[in-house]
């Protein structure tokens, strides 16, 4: 059986925190899936986002972690794909209720507000906490509604 893997992709604001991120996931027992950019060189969020959603898309990732400079700009690029739920994320807390809650497949974190051993423990907490389902599946069967209207 092979392992799930776990694509990251951020831009030159979201840099700070790939390493460390990508530590974490295979902390976390998951294959890394790196998809850039690999400097800070300025680059366009939404070209990186893309890059993870569509990685997705065609099953190269199982899960995804997105980090610019605050979050917001992957996030809102990232929700415009059908089937992404992605998260902006910025404790503990809030990456695990992304995923006891809203099943996010994306978590969203801003480099330039999240210290690193936050970023470490939030990787973490998202990749192993579950899907609640019951009252929060109707939630969000309302969402893919609107992403088909
Ligand atoms: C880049 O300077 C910055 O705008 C980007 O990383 C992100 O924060 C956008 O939402």
């Amino acid at each position: 059986m092979s392992r799930k893997t776990v694509a990251i992709a951020v831009d030159h604001g979201g840099h700070s925190l790939k390493q460390a991120c990508i530590e974490e996931i295979r902390r976390a027992g998951f294959d890394v899936l790196d998809l850039g950019t690999d400097g800070i060189e300025p680059v366009d969020y939404a070209d990186f986002a893309f890059r993870l959603v569509d990685a997705l898309a065609a099953g190269q990732g199982d899960a995804g972690i997105l980090v610019c400079g605050t979050g917001i700009g992957v996030s809102i690029a990232a929700n415009r794909h059908p089937g992404i739920r992605a998260a902006l994320c910025y404790d503990e807390e809030t990456a695990a209720l992304a995923r006891r809650h809203n099943d996010a497949n994306v978590m969203c974190l801003g480099g330039r507000k999240t210290p690193e051993g936050t970023a470490r423990a939030m990787v973490g907490v998202f990749l192993s906490t579950e899907f609640e389902g019951g009252r929060h599946e109707r939630r969000i069967a309302k969402l893919e509604r609107c992403q088909a209207a």
